[in-house]
């Protein structure tokens, strides 16, 4: 069980001194589902690339597995947490959507059967087990977004962290990638991810944590961020909450209500 924690992390970009994270505090548990969301340049990506050792702290340390992370190279750090980026082209470098999921697995020692199985078990969780033989620059950019998801949860790690994993997506890719989440969460493993999507935020993850300019400014469930309260903070962030909350708040039913829910409230008004 993997638990991951940022204790007091700040982090400078040498290039320009931009402080981009500032004195960050954040425990997640084994388990968790957590998203993380925030303005354009609040700092969501760096958070990310800290939790796999892609960046290191100017000041502060990243725990995991209840051990500091700065003791640990990237690549041992890659057996504990797997990152899908923001931008997959920044991720693929094989020749075949096959070989760029098998890399990571077999960089771990999987081999045979076992690496087949892998391959194939991710590849059919997004949808592309029929693009198998073909390069990768060939596919579209939300089919290259699927298959660096794919690439990660063939490593099987016990955390995963997804930086904004429905961005390009139609409806059945975003339905694909909660799924992920969904079955990734039910092996007891911990989901991470950054996403500007509040409607995919709000429904599939049990807790939210809200960045601006560097710092945590809120943490909580879902019904707790979107709820009437947080609005003003949320719009100060250029956030808004989802369709569902401003309807459930003005039909009294909290933040998160159900379509059912919805329904029920509105046939009993006429
Ligand atoms: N490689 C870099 N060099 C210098 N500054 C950077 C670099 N990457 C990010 N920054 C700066 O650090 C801050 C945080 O950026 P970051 O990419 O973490 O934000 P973000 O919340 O992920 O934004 P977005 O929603 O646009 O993806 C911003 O001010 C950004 O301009
Ligand atoms: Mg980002």
């Amino acid at each position: 069980m993997t638990d991951v924690a940022l204790e007091g992390v700040s982090y400078v970009y040498r290039q320009g001194s931009i402080r981009a994270l500032e004195g960050i505090d954040l425990a997640i548990r084994s388990g968790e589902r957590v998203a993380i969301i925030g303005q354009n340049g609040s700092g969501k990506t760096t958070l990310a690339r800290h939790l796999n050792g892609l960046l290191r702290p100017t000041a502060g340390r990243v725990v995991v597995d209840g051990s500091d992370a700065a003791e640990r190279t990237v690549a041992q750090l890659a057996r504990s947490v797997g990152l899908v980026f923001q931008d997959p082209d920044r991720q693929i470098f094989s020749g075949s959507v096959r070989a760029e999921v098998a890399f990571g697995p077999r960089n771990v020692g999987a081999r045979g059967s076992d690496l087949d199985e892998r391959v194939a078990t991710a590849l059919q969780m997004v949808g592309l087990e029929a693009a198998a033989p073909v390069n990768p620059y060939d596919l579209g950019y939300s089919r290259r977004k699927l298959l660096v998801l794919a690439s990660v949860l063939a490593m099987r790690t016990p955390v995963l962290v997804l930086d904004e994993p429905t961005t390009g997506q139609d409806a059945r890719g975003v339905a694909l990638v909660e799924a992920v989440v969904r079955s990734v969460v039910a092996e007891g493993r911990t989901v991470i991810a950054v996403s500007h999507d509040m409607r995919f935020v709000a429904e599939t993850f049990e807790r939210v944590v809200v960045m601006r300019e560097g710092r945590v400014i809120i943490d909580g469930p879902p019904e707790d961020v979107f709820a009437e309260p947080q609005w003003p903070t949320l719009a100060s962030s250029y956030l808004e909450p989802t369709y569902a909350a401003t309807v459930g708040a003005r039909l009294g039913l909290g933040s998160t209500p159900t379509d059912e829910a919805v329904v029920a409230a509105l046939l009993a008004t006429r």
